[in-house]
């Protein structure tokens, strides 16, 4: 009877600690702007209060002249930014927003050839999944769902198939990304968000 009791007492604490084990490694919720049921991602609402991750500049050159003509303004959530410089790695649920803005070129107390945005044009947005979710959506995979938005429309997205519409771009940033990246981190372009970089 004693040796009953004993085996149940273990029994119950082997499925309680599995439990809390498997409940330990659950998947952080994801953010609030991926649909739990589909995956469908939009814009987030709040976004421009995140902090820039890095700009891109798009020059080209008019009769000789460098003509800034657009930028790609990058955000994140500032618990991405800390995580990532403690771990070097992006945590489950970071979301990276790449706003594509029209720019101008002028000149200006500063220089001779200074570029300001002008107007958005689209965005991109990012979100890391380290759980593997929504195996079945062609917007979700290789570590990441992916959708890019035109500057009319935030919620429904006019991508189709991250592997055509994204990846072969984000290829060269796989051999760009520091070698000790995480795999699915290297389709990330982070050389140009010196503050992901280790101080
Ligand atoms: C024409 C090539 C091209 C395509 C297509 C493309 N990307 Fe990118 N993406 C880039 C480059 C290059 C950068 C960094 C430099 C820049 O923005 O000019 C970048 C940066 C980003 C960033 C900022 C984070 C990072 O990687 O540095 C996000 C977010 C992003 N892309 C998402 C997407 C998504 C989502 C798609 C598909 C819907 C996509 N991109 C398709 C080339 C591309």
């Amino acid at each position: 009877m004693k040796n009953t009791v004993n085996v149940c007492i273990f029994l119950s604490i082997l499925t309680c600690s599995l439990g809390s084990m498997a409940w330990g490694s659950k998947a952080k919720p994801l953010p609030a702007n991926v649909d739990k049921e589909t995956g469908a991602i939009s814009v987030p609402t709040d976004y421009t209060l995140w902090p820039t991750l890095g700009t891109w500049s798009h020059a080209k050159d008019e009769n000789g002249a460098a003509n800034i003509h657009e930028y790609h303004v990058v955000y994140t959530q500032p618990s991405t930014i800390e995580y990532y410089q403690k771990k070097g790695r992006f945590p489950d649920g970071a979301v990276l927003v790449k706003e594509l803005l029209h720019a101008e070129t002028m000149s200006m107390t500063t220089g001779p050839a200074v570029g300001h945005a002008t107007k958005l044009k689209g965005f991109f947005v990012l979100v890391r999944d380290t759980q593997g979710r929504f195996k079945s959506s062609p917007l979700w995979g290789d570590g990441w769902g992916w959708s890019f938005f035109s500057a009319d429309d935030r919620v429904k997205t006019a991508s189709k198939d991250y592997k055509v519409d994204c990846i072969p771009c984000h290829v060269p940033a796989k051999e760009l990304a520091p070698r000790h990246a995480k795999e699915d981190d290297k389709w990330i372009y982070t050389l140009g968000y010196p503050v992901l970089q280790k101080k």
